[in-house]
């Protein structure tokens, strides 16, 4: 587990170690690089950076399988707020990734738990996912995996809470009655089996949940916590979203030791000031 502070833009950082992931993996059609992806505000950044680097043919998606973390039910997949559109807006119609390698919850299904069966089995069949890329909600929640939700969760239905309803009304109209109030999303448990975890939590509306991180203990109370868990796991936060943790970085990293004593790898970077 690592935890990283930096100031330099968060969506360049995670968009580099992707492209760095996948290069170094040599992808082919028996043996294709599986990336789970997010969508939200934060990955705007990351999303245009890999454009950037698929248009300078630093990074080729044609071996590459996607896996969307979520997906707002009941909203028809043309709706521009959906995550299908956000995802051929921002990635996929700007890339050369098969169409045959996106894999999309269906907000439309009309049998929600057995399209969430199947989403765990498609992930199965490609033998897990090498590389989940994340963001976190303002309440700690992770996909929409909202706080209370079981550690070992798998793809399902959810409520959404008011909380994050609020916080995304942003961008529907700034109406949160025009949010849904239900989505699909993949479990805790599906996450924290892939390979690889890095999460990013960018701005001061995101310090509460990283504080909470940051503080001994992993609970279902913040879904992020869980992270603390994983043995290659990276946590990547810009100096506002790090500004609510206490303590010294020593005793910040000794308290998420004591948490995961097995976790691999523990580290926490940060800026040179900040040490
Ligand atoms: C939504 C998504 C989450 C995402 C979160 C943060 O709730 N379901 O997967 O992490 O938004 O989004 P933002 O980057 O807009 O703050």
């Amino acid at each position: 587990m690592r935890l990283i502070v930096t100031d330099m833009n968060l969506g360049l950082w995670a968009a580099a170690y992707v492209k760095e992931k996948i290069n170094s993996f040599r992808p082919t059609s028996d043996k294709p690089f599986v990336l789970g992806l997010p969508t939200g505000g934060t990955m705007v950044d990351f999303y245009a950076n890999l454009r950037l680097f698929y248009k300078e043919g630093l990074l080729d998606f044609k071996h590459v399988v996607t896996f969307n973390m979520d997906e707002y039910a009941g909203l028809p997949a043309d709706h521009p707020q959906s995550y299908c559109s956000y995802m051929q807006r921002h990635l996929f119609q700007e890339v050369n990734i098969p169409r045959q390698n996106i894999h999309l919850l269906n907000s439309q299904s009309s049998n929600y738990t057995e399209e969430c069966n199947r989403y765990e089995q498609v992930i199965r069949s490609y033998g897990g996912i090498d590389l989940f890329v994340g963001g976190v909600g303002r309440n700690g929640h992770i996909a929409f995996n909202e706080p209370g939700s079981s550690l070992e969760s798998r793809t399902r239905k959810v409520e959404l809470t008011a909380s994050t309803r609020q916080a995304n009304a942003r961008f529907f109209l700034n109406d949160m009655n025009r949010v849904p109030t239900h989505a699909l999303t993949v479990g805790i448990g599906t996450i924290f089996e892939a390979k690889e975890l890095l999460f990013l939590a960018a701005g001061a509306k995101k310090a509460a949940a990283v504080a909470h991180f940051s503080r001994p203990g992993i609970s279902a109370e913040c879904p992020l916590t869980i992270l603390k868990k994983h043995p290659y796991a990276t946590l990547l936060v810009d100096p506002s979203a790090f500004s609510l943790v206490e303590g010294t970085p020593k005793k910040v990293l000794e308290q998420m030791t004591q948490t995961a004593p097995d976790a691999a790898h523990w580290a926490l970077e940060l800026k040179e000031e900040q040490l």
